[in-house]
């Protein structure tokens, strides 16, 4: 088959490049002609683990342009550009997808199948679909929403854990029912109706969200009681009908999708005068945890003059340099607010470029971020393998806020750190 892709980021490359792999022909389009050029050379500009390789396995059945007219004779074309929040709105922004739905059916005279992979509202695809048909195009609009996982995306290709197609015409389902066969024996393969499928995809990530924010709040009440957050969480999750994964209590969620997609679903619950209590309590509640992260970190530090502090690790979660709605850019703001002084590094170097540079200096690694510090705080998981002897050689004040229990416990103690991990009851300081 001939697939066109619209939008080359994150879910647009990895499907596009994973369709090559099955053996179709691939049209990517794309505004930004820096990142065309880099993808034509075979380089990927973000961290996404096997991607670059696939890709350039893949160049032979790959074209990268510009012109959305050389996605004529697609049979299908799949629309993965951004539906950020509205400014000053937690509604989805659709511009880019009108515009995008506009230059492929002007490039598109003949049946094909447009099927979204962006994050829309349910009935975006209804609107859509009715607009072409005013225009007499033969597209037909199809809602195919991505569950990728940034830094896990080309295994969720390959590996789905389920797919969803919400389709209204035969034809269409045809098409994508081929399209979709490799993937028949590895997963279950759901034709639900357009607008089912675009609220999977919110009412998923709103799910998982809230799982977060709910072992979030039982490390906090753990901390409290005694009891052990790890204990709690790992034997609430051996239950099947709860789950082990998206259980781990950290500093709050983050990321392109789930506050985005969470505050969206409160906005379509508004809209549709369905109150949501869940989704907003998790968002009200992720919120609130930031700023707990910030006074449990300063708590360390109220008795230090002009502390010192050192955070590693700023992206959203670790295996990836995204910095988009990432809670410890929050938590540095929040720091930097109460008029300390911090030294961050994180391995993706351009983690911290949205942070206002006052009282912050950039570290060139680990140690140096560490280097005098009052207390070093672990804000992803890539730290997992933090050398605490050279660490312990350079602080100031030997202690460890660690956001994302990476560490382990009873070595740290060893090393001489005072070790505060998430969900469990503080040692007594000093
Ligand atoms: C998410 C969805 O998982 C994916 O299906 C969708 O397609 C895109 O959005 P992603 O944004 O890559 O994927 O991040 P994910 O791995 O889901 O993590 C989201 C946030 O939750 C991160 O900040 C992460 O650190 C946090 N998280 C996740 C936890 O704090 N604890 C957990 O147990 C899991």
């Amino acid at each position: 088959m001939k697939i066109g892709i619209m939008g080359t980021g994150r879910v647009g490359l990895p499907t596009g490049v994973g369709f090559a792999a099955l053996g179709h022909a691939v049209v990517c389009v794309d505004k930004d002609i820096a990142m065309l050029e880099r993808l034509q050379a075979g380089k990927i500009p973000w961290v996404e683990a096997g991607l670059e390789e696939l890709l350039r396995s893949q160049m032979g059945r790959m074209r990268f342009t510009i012109d959305a007219k050389e996605l004529c004779g697609a049979d299908v074309v799949l629309l993965a550009v951004p539906t950020p929040s509205r400014p000053g709105s937690d509604a989805s922004d659709l511009s880019f997808i009108r515009q995008a739905v506009g230059e492929v059916s002007a490039a598109m005279p003949c049946p094909a199948v447009l099927a979204i992979k962006s994050t829309v509202p349910v009935g975006t695809g209804d609107v859509l679909q009715a607009k072409l048909r005013r225009k007499n195009s033969k597209l037909a609009v199809v809602s195919f929403p991505e569950f990728f996982c940034e830094g896990t995306a080309v295994r969720d290709f390959f590996s789905p854990s389920r797919l969803v197609v919400g389709v209204e015409q035969e034809w269409a389902r045809e098409v994508m029912d081929h399209l979709l066969r490799p993937f028949a024996d590895r997963c279950p393969l759901l034709f639900v109706s357009r607008r089912t499928a675009e609220l999977v995809k919110h009412a998923s990530n709103a799910f998982l969200a809230m799982k977060v924010h709910y072992a979030n709040e039982m490390a906090d009440l753990c901390e409290k009681t005694g009891a052990s957050g790890a204990d709690v969480l790992q034997a609430i999750g051996l239950d099947p009908r709860i789950g082990n994964q998206f259980l781990r209590p950290g500093p709050g969620y983050g990321g392109s999708c789930f506050p985005k997609d969470c505050r969206a679903l409160a906005a379509m619950g508004r809209r549709w005068k369905v109150p949501l209590r869940l989704v907003r309590a998790t968002i009200a509640g992720n919120e609130a945890r930031l700023k707990a992260m910030v006074r449990r970190i300063l708590s360390t530090v109220q008795t230090i003059p002009c502390p010192r502090i050192a955070l590693l690790g700023l992206a959203f979660k670790g295996g990836t340099a995204d910095c988009r709605e990432s809670p410890m850019l929050a938590i540095a703001e929040g720091l930097i607010a109460n008029g300390v002084d911090i030294t961050v590094f994180d391995a993706a170097a351009d983690g911290a470029k949205n942070l206002s540079m006052v009282r912050v200096r950039h570290a060139v690694d680990a140690t140096d971020a560490a280097t005098g510090a009052d207390v070093v705080v672990i804000g992803t998981e890539d730290f997992y393998q933090l050398d605490l002897g050279k660490i312990r050689a350079v602080v100031r004040t030997a202690q460890i806020v660690d956001l994302r229990n990476v560490l382990d416990a009873d070595r740290a103690k060893c090393f001489g750190f005072f070790y505060l991990p998430i969900g469990e009851k503080p040692p007594p300081n000093g």
